[in-house]
């Protein structure tokens, strides 16, 4: 959609944002919040995000902060597209990830989009709680053999939700 305002929640190394890099002319802009956790991703740093997104076409769209997804320093029905990629998993326990749904849904504007990508059986609990937030077409699918982590026992699911 024109103009669109994309929160990219726990965006690491930056691989999901990458994926707009051929739609810029569509957004207004790009934040990539992250804790930068060497545990959950090698290398991770802000300085070092920041210069894969200077090397694409992305560079004047891409702002990125340093914030926790359960205290996000943004105001209520804020983004239009919001996408979190194998972030949600890292927040435990399970009640916090509870949590942080609760938190992508007040910055999400009214009638905005949703992407999680997240691994385990775990993540289609996300679908229930996502309904009573206020989620409407909530929509799981298992990624497949290409989604395994190591084993089929961990599968990955994609959701898709509009607010
Ligand atoms: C496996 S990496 C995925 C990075 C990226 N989204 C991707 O798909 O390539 C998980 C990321 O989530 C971040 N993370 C974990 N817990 C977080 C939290 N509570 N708030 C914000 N980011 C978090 C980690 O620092 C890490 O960068």
């Amino acid at each position: 959609k024109k103009d669109s305002k994309i929160l990219d929640a726990g965006c690491g190394h930056g691989a999901f944002m990458l994926q707009f890099n051929g739609q810029a002319a569509n957004i207004s802009e790009i934040i990539g919040i992250d804790i930068w956790s060497n545990k959950d991703q090698g290398s991770n740093s802000i300085a070092a995000t920041q210069k894969i997104m200077e090397n694409s076409n992305l560079a004047d769209k891409v702002k990125l902060k340093t914030a926790n997804i359960l205290d996000m320093p943004f105001n209520d029905n804020e983004f239009d597209l919001i996408v979190s990629s194998l972030v949600l998993h890292n927040i435990k326990p399970f009640e916090k990830r509870k949590a942080a749904l609760v938190n992508i849904a007040r910055v999400q504007k009214q009638k905005g989009q949703l992407v999680i990508m997240d691994i385990g059986y775990e993540t289609s609990k996300y679908v229930r709680i996502l309904k009573e937030l206020g989620y409407q077409n909530v929509n799981i699918v298992n990624a497949g053999y290409n989604g395994w982590w190591g084993t089929p026992m961990v599968p990955t699911f994609v959701i898709t939700a509009t607010k």
